[in-house]
């Protein structure tokens, strides 16, 4: 599974994409499976605050984290929160991605998807 974070639709469309199980983070969502997270990058690299709430409860089965986000904030904040939930949780960075990315960007999240995450939970 998926569990996911978008505000203007760049990571719901990525989602759409790549055709494997997801959930909307809403608050209070407790996933009891294992997962890769999704989130867009707030201002200035911040993590979105329903993300941080999220994690909160769920950092255990999280397998790793991808981030979308603009690289015209800069390279010290682009796609920051990978950076900074990697370090809290020593969770792996999938990938981060430009606004909706490539192809590329999909196929490796799907590969790294089918290896760590597997069937599990479907
Ligand atoms: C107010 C605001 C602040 C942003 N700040 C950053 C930032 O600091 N770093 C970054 O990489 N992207 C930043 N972005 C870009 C978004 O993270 C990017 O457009 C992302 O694809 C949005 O995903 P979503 O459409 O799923 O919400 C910002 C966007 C907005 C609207």
């Amino acid at each position: 599974m998926i569990a996911f974070a978008s505000r203007t639709g760049n990571v719901r469309y990525i989602i759409s994409k790549l055709g494997l199980p997801n959930i909307e983070i809403s608050q209070g969502l407790v996933v009891n499976q294992p997962f890769l997270l999704f989130t867009y990058t707030d201002g200035l690299g911040q993590t979105p605050n329903i993300v941080e709430q999220f994690l909160l409860h769920n950092s255990q089965l999280c397998k790793g984290v991808i981030a979308s986000g603009n690289s015209n904030f800069g390279q010290a904040v682009f796609c920051k929160p990978a950076n900074t939930i990697s370090e809290k949780y020593n969770i792996p960075i999938v990938r981060k991605i430009e606004l909706r990315g490539f192809q590329s960007d999909y196929d490796a999240i799907i590969e790294f998807y089918n290896k760590v995450i597997g069937l599990v939970g479907v």
